[in-house]
């Protein structure tokens, strides 16, 4: 499925990243790096920057990164292919046709004509809905106030009430029964043979971010249950990492996202103007989904329905975006109860003000839990202060603390010294084992644990990446198995056997990976900020505390493995010596 490596390599180093990017993004030089502000995210001050020696970009504020090829996926929505061919053009190179294996050639083979038929069926059912079988579909659409511009828009379309019309179309449009079938648009069974899986509804397709159909969601113009059916899985339909109406939200040029619960809603949204509104898959949010909207804003806005299931959704939703690093506002939708008939009754502005008014998702969770206490009974109360001051002990920025603790104490004439001291008292007890039992889902204490010794990793592949000279100080000591994630291992052994041959070239690296975020680790990973240092015996010192550190954590992390075969014992053994040997030598940098 790909050109060979040789070639990428030339196209990437005939496509210098500065002049690329630089033709998209304005970019200036400010120290050994380019500065300017990010295209996948938006910012006033500039965050995002590109290395001509490292041939790499990473946008400090956002996260996202990679190389020149990546950057023209992601800025121009296109598949590495594209990039690539996109790229040798710009150089003038000319590309063979080139050569798959026959797993690969299937694989992608499959993936297209998923996609075909996923098109296909969308093109049918929008036919229909604009013609005598869909008439009722229309009419249920227009009923629900939604604009033939908005219709069109949208790809809204209309399954036939009978039962096997797509998979005969289909069929004569070439797609054979077991694709039709894979795509989630049929089923078999003997007594009936193919069925079409959506019958008498109105279909939403689904588009991926590049406006490819990958799904429907089709509803029922009563009140019969189920009310929405959506596409199952499939190879093209991953419903955690795909977000409805993301691909027109994503350019909306609005510095926060929308997320609302259903599909109706981020369509009356996107009608009234609010373009940046997005949902999920009649799924839960997802921590997927979470980091496919941080790539372009931190903020999110949540336009849950009001009823109690709306508000729960809410709740999770808030701890995954905080995981995430992002923060949540949420909309208070009453009197109505979701987005699409708050809009209809009460209108865009009074929606614009609802935006102005979010609550702060703090408060929101407090105000939620102060529902489950009698505050008149000082027990209550009591109880109610301990669980703020638990959620109070989770934030790790002190002023952050303390501006929310003033603010709650203020709110729920809460003594703020008593609080201060609550929070002081679960503090200092095990924080780990705290967040743990309070927040067990969060996935917090997890990332804790790895994050450190994550960070240390790539304090160590940068410094490599910029002095190549000390690899041979620390290549008795230091073997891949020593990078504890398996990105970070991937990124290691090709930089040490680039170190072996001399030639460094951390832009390639980026391509070993496929998937965005993988990219956007490579970036991240050498773009730690390594503190100058100028004389060397302290250098040599901090090299030596690196390397030690590298070297106790992943020890530490195998002894700690719970079933330890053979090959562990020998590492453990191997480990044991070099931490031995690393105490008493000294490195000596020249
Ligand atoms: P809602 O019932 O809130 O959806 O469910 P809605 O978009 O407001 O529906 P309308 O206004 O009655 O047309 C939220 C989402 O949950 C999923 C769908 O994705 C829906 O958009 N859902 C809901 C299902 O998948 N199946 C169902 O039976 C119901
Ligand atoms: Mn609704």
């Amino acid at each position: 499925m790909r050109y060979p490596e040789e070639l990428i390599e030339e196209i990437r180093l005939r496509n210098d990243i500065v002049d690329v990017v630089g033709s998209y993004v304005r970019i200036q030089k400010k120290g050994s790096s380019y500065f300017g502000l990010c295209p996948f995210h938006s910012e006033k001050s500039p965050s995002f920057s590109v290395s001509p020696t490292k041939q790499m970009y990473y946008c400090f504020g956002c996260g996202a990164g990679g190389n020149v090829i990546s950057f023209v996926m992601n800025y121009e929505n296109y598949s590495f292919k594209e990039a690539v061919e996109h790229l040798a053009e710009r150089a003038g190179i000319k590309l063979p046709e080139i050569e798959y294996t026959s797993e690969q050639k299937e694989k992608e083979n499959k993936r297209v004509q998923l996609l075909n038929a996923n098109r296909e069926a969308a093109k049918y059912f929008y036919y229909l809905l604009r013609n005598k079988p869909g008439e009722a579909g229309l009419k249920y659409l227009k009923g629900r106030a939604l604009t033939d511009e908005t219709i069109d828009k949208f790809g809204l379309g209309f399954a036939n009430i009978t039962s096997d019309d797509l998979v005969k179309y289909l069929r004569s449009k070439g797609f054979k029964d077991d694709i039709i079938r894979e795509a989630g648009l049929a089923s078999y069974d003997e007594k009936h043979g193919m069925q079409d899986k959506f019958w008498n509804r109105v279909m939403y397709p689904i588009q991926d971010q590049n406006h490819r159909v990958i799904g429907f969601g089709g509803r029922v113009m009563s009140d019969a249950k189920p009310k929405y059916l959506n596409s199952p899985e499939t190879m093209i339909f991953d419903k955690s990492r795909n977000l409805y109406g993301l691909n027109f939200a994503r350019t909306s040029r609005k510095n926060h996202f929308i997320l609302c619960e259903g599909y109706m809603d981020v369509i009356a949204m996107h009608q009234a103007g609010f373009t940046e509104a997005v949902a999920s898959l009649g799924t839960a949010f997802t921590s997927g989904q979470a980091s496919l909207l941080h790539r372009y804003t931190d903020a999110v806005y949540l336009a849950y329905d009001s009823d109690g299931a709306g508000v729960s959704a809410a709740l999770r939703a808030i701890g995954i975006l905080r995981d995430a690093g992002m923060t949540a506002k949420v909309i208070n939708m009453r009197p109505h109860k979701d987005p699409d008939e708050f809009i209809k009754n009460l209108g865009v502005e009074a929606f614009q003000e609802r935006i102005d008014q979010a609550e702060n998702s703090f408060f929101f969770e407090v105000r939620i839990l102060e529902g489950n206490f009698n505050l008149k009974d000082p027990d209550e109360k009591t109880r109610f202060i301990k669980e703020i001051a638990a959620k109070l002990v989770t934030f790790p920025d002190e002023i952050t603390r303390e501006n929310y603790l003033s603010a709650i104490s203020d709110k729920y004439s809460i003594n703020p010294e008593s609080l201060k001291k609550q929070v002081a008292v679960l503090a200092s007890k095990s924080l780990g084992d705290y967040v743990l039992s309070y927040r067990p889902k969060s996935g917090i204490q997890k990332k804790d644990a790895g994050e450190p010794a994550k960070k240390i990793q790539s304090f160590l592949l940068t410094w490599l990446c910029e002095e190549p000279k000390i690899y041979g100080l620390i290549k008795p000591y230091i073997t891949i198995d020593d990078f504890t994630d398996d990105v970070y291992r991937k990124v290691a052994e090709r930089l040490f056997s680039d170190l072996e041959k001399g030639q460094v070239n951390p832009g390639a690296i980026v391509d070993l990976f496929d998937e965005d975020e993988e990219k956007a680790t490579v970036a991240k990973i050498f773009n730690t900020e390594l503190v100058e240092i100028t004389e060397n015996n302290e250098k040599e010192k901090a090299l030596h505390d690196l390397v030690l550190n590298v070297k106790r954590n992943s020890f530490d992390a195998l002894n700690e493995k719970p079933d330890k075969d053979a090959s562990d014992a020998m590492k453990i053994f191997n480990g044991k010596k070099a931490l031995e040997q690393l105490k008493n030598i000294q490195f000596h940098i020249e």
